[in-house]
C-alpha cells in the first residue's frame, strides 16, 4: 500500500465581516450571549462570492503550495452541503475554473464532517494506487441555509472554503481513520432541499432553513468524539500524547473545550479560529489546517488529528503524520 501526504493547503473566505454587534441589530441577541455560549466574535458572510469561486481560490493556493500543476490532479472531491447548483456538481465546476482536465470529480455531503470524509475517501484511492494526486475541498455558503430571523441558528454559522492537495509518498502521512454515522439522530440537525412540487403533490410551505436541537448536538459530540479520537491509536505505535495539534471542526469553543477535557489533553493543543469565522461546516477543518500550516506550526514528522462531526449525524477523525 502507498503512503499519502498532505503537500499543500489553501483557504478563502469572503471579505465581508459580520460582527456579533451587527447581528444584534437584526435579531434579539447580544455579543455577550454569543461569545459566552459559543466563543464566536464575528463571521464572514458572502456578499456575492459563491461556493465554487471560494473553493477554486482555496484550491489554487493549495496547488501553488504543493508545487504542482492543475493537470496533475487526478481526483477532485468537494465536501459541501451548499453547492451553487444541483447539477453540475461543485467538483466539476471547480475543475473547470482550475483547468484540471484529467481529474475525476464528485461531491460528497457529510455536513460538517464532510472534509474529514473527503480526506479519508481520497486517501483510499491513493493508498491502493488508483490515483497519485488528489485535491480535496470543503466549501460552504451557510448563509444560504440560515433563517436570518432565527437567533438560535443565525449567530452560529459563516461562509468559507479550504482545500488540500494529497499525494502518494514514500514516507508515512496518513496513519489511521475512524468514521461513523447515525441516521436515527437525523432530526437533531437538518435542512430540507426544494420541496416536492409536481402535478401530484405541492409541499411548497415546508421550511428550507436549518433547524437544530443545540443541546442534543452538544451531547452527541461530547459522547462520541473523544472515543472516536481515542480509537485512532488502537493497534498503532502512537499514543495520544504524541499528537502536536488537534484540528477539530470549529463549531463551538465549549464543545472543543469539553472534548479536550474528556481526552485529558491541554487545550493549547486544540487549534481554534472559530472566533473569526463561526461554524463554516465542511470548510472549518481545512481553513483551520491552512491557517496552522501557514503559521508554520506544523513540522515534518508532527502527528496531528483532524476531526469532524455534524448533521446526519456523521463523525470522523484521522491521524496524520506531517
Ligand atoms: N441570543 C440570545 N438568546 C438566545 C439566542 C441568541 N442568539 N439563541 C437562543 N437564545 C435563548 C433561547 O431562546 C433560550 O431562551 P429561553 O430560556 O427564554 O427559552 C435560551 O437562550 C437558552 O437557549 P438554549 O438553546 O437552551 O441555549 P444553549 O445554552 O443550549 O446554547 C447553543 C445554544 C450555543 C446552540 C448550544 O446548545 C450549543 O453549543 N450547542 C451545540 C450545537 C452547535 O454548536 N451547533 C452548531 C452546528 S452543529 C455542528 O456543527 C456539529
Amino acid at each position: 500500500m502507498n503512503h499519502v501526504k498532505i503537500v499543500g493547503t489553501g483557504s478563502c473566505v469572503p471579505d465581508n465581516i459580520v460582527t456579533n454587534h451587527q447581528l444584534s441589530q437584526w435579531v434579539e441577541t447580544s455579543d455577550e450571549w454569543i461569545q459566552s455560549r459559543t466563543g464566536i466574535q464575528e463571521r464572514r458572510i458572502s456578499n456575492g462570492i459563491t461556493a465554487t469561486e471560494m473553493g477554486a481560490q482555496a484550491s489554487l493556493k493549495a496547488i501553488e503550495m504543493a508545487g504542482i500543476t492543475p493537470s496533475e490532479i487526478e481526483l477532485i472531491i468537494v465536501a459541501t452541503m451548499t453547492p451553487d447548483n444541483y447539477l453540475p456538481n461543485a467538483a466539476c465546476d471547480i475543475q473547470k475554473l482550475l483547468k484540471a482536465e484529467k481529474a475525476v470529480c464528485f461531491d460528497l455531503n457529510a455536513a460538517c464532517s464532510g472534509f474529514v470524509y473527503a480526506y479519508n475517501v481520497a486517501t483510499q484511492f491513493i493508498k491502493t494506487g488508483t490515483y497519485k494526486t488528489a485535491l480535496i475541498v470543503g466549501t460552504e455558503i451557510m448563509s444560504k441555509l440560515v433563517d436570518w430571523q432565527d437567533r438560535g441558528t443565525c449567530v452560529l454559522f459563516g461562509d468559507g472554503a479550504g482545500a488540500a492537495v494529497l499525494q502518494k509518498s514514500d514516507t508515512e502521512g496518513f496513519v489511521k481513520m475512524e468514521m461513523g454515522s447515525d441516521g436515527t439522530m437525523s432530526d437533531a440537525l437538518k435542512c430540507k432541499t426544494k420541496s416536492l412540487n409536481n402535478p401530484f403533490v405541492n409541499k411548497n410551505n415546508e421550511s428550507e432553513y436549518i433547524s437544530m436541537d443545540g443541546q442534543d448536538v452538544f451531547k452527541f459530540v461530547c459522547s462520541t468524539i473523544p472515543n472516536n479520537i481515542l480509537s485512532l491509536f488502537e493497534n498503532t505505535n502512537y499514543s495520544i500524547n504524541d499528537v502536536s495539534h488537534f484540528v477539530l471542526h470549529q463549531a463551538n469553543k465549549r464543545i472543543i473545550q469539553a472534548v479536550a477535557k474528556r481526552l485529558d489533553v491541554g487545550i493549547e493543543k486544540f487549534f481554534m479560529n472559530l472566533e473569526y469565522y463561526g461554524n463554516t461546516s465542511a470548510a472549518s477543518v481545512p481553513i483551520a489546517l491552512d491557517e496552522i500550516n501557514r503559521q508554520k506550526k506544523l513540522k515534518e514528522g508532527d502527528l496531528i488529528v483532524i476531526s469532524g462531526f455534524g448533521g446526519g449525524l456523521t463523525w470522523g477523525s484521522a491521524l496524520i503524520k506531517i
